[in-house]
This record gives C-alpha cells, structure tokens and sequence, in this order.
C-alpha cells in the first residue's frame, strides 16, 4: 500500500468549514441556559419537546443542565424546500405520543432561521391546550426572518449572522451532525 492518508482525512477538520462556536463556548452557554431554566420553572415540571434531528444534541446536553424534575418527549417536522432554504410548508412526520393539556412546554430547537417552522410548531401545540409554551434556541439568525413569521424565543444560546451553520446536530444533506462545534460550511458545492 503506498501512503494512508486517504483513510486519515479528518471529517473534524475538514477544510471547508470554518469554525464559529467551539465545543466549550457552546457548553458554557448551555450551563447558564440550564441553570436559567430550573429557576424559572421551579416546583413545575416542565415537558422539554426536542425537534428532530437537528435538535438531539443540543437537548442532550441542555437537559443535564437542568436540576429540576422534568420529561422529555421529540417531533419530528419536514419543511418543504431545498436543503439551505425553507419554504414555509410544515409538516409533522413524528407526532407527540402523550397529551400536553395543562403542561409547560419548552420545545428545543437547533436553530431559528426564517422562523416558518417554528411559527407552524408552536402555534400547533399552543392549539394542543398546554399551559405555557416556550421557546429553547440554540442559535438565532435573525437576519433572515421573515415578516409573517411570529416568533419569540425565551431561552437563547447565541444570534448568528446570516451563514449556513453545520455541527453540534445541524447538517447539510445529513452530514455534520456529528461535528462537536459549530462552524460555517463554506461551499455548499464541495
Ligand atoms: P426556518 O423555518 O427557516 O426557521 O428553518 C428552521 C430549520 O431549517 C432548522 O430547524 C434547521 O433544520 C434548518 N436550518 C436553518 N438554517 C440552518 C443552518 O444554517 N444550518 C443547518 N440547518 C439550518
Ligand atoms: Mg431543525
């Protein structure tokens, strides 16, 4: 065999990604959310809602944050549209498997960019008769919200200026969940 350095190529240190929040800024911030969390839910046993799949290792890591008693439950929601761009047409492809009637709802999300998705999701469950329901962002890129979108988010990780982001759950065509930071995929194409 003449050299391996094919089988070395780092997928962790891949070229095109330009590193935005490394894995300890990313942590840090998760500590405080955590903490901000048990506080405010003190004594009410929130229900913790995690969008799939962006969102699975950020609630991971969100939920050991929290000292406080609480459940967690996932959805799964397919937007129609590219895989950079969203269109605004929701659909649910993983219902709830229990009634949320008089619960306090925290849905975790990876990411809020036009804000269409989540719009649709949390006027849904607020539909669903629960008591509160509140928003746990990782990111924010408010840059690219759209008008008709009606989105508040009451816990956030950190705003971003308007890039595509991969790692830490968010990916590109399925790649780069597993990326443990988050960095900016500099060219789609490649
Ligand atoms: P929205 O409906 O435009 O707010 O889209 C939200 C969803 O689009 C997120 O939950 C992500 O799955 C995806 N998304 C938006 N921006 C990015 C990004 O920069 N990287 C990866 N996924 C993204
Ligand atoms: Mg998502």
């Amino acid at each position: 065999m003449a050299t391996s350095s094919a089988q070395l190529t780092s997928e962790f240190g891949n070229p095109n990604l330009e590193p935005m929040l490394a894995a300890e800024q990313i942590q840090t911030r998760i500590t405080a959310l955590g903490a901000e969390i048990a506080r405010d839910y003190s004594g009410r046993n929130p229900l913790l809602i995690g969008v799939l799949k962006g969102a699975c290792i950020f609630i991971s890591d969100l939920l050991r944050a929290i000292d406080a008693p609480l459940a967690i439950e996932f959805m799964a929601i397919s937007s129609y549209g590219s895989s950079t761009r969203t269109s605004g047409e929701v659909r649910i492809v993983k219902d709830l498997d229990v009634a949320i009637e008089g619960r306090d709802i925290l849905v975790v999300e990876d990411i809020v960019d036009t804000g269409l998705t989540l719009s649709y999701l949390l006027a849904n469950l607020k539909s669903r008769g629960a008591r509160s329901v509140k928003l746990v962002a990782l990111l924010d890129k408010p840059d690219r919200r759209r008008k008709e979108a009606t989105v508040e988010i009451d816990y956030l990780g950190f705003t971003i200026p308007d890039a595509f982001v991969v790692g830490y759950g968010l990916d590109y065509a399925e790649r780069y969940r597993n990326l443990p930071y988050i960095a900016i995929l500099k060219d789609p194409n490649a």
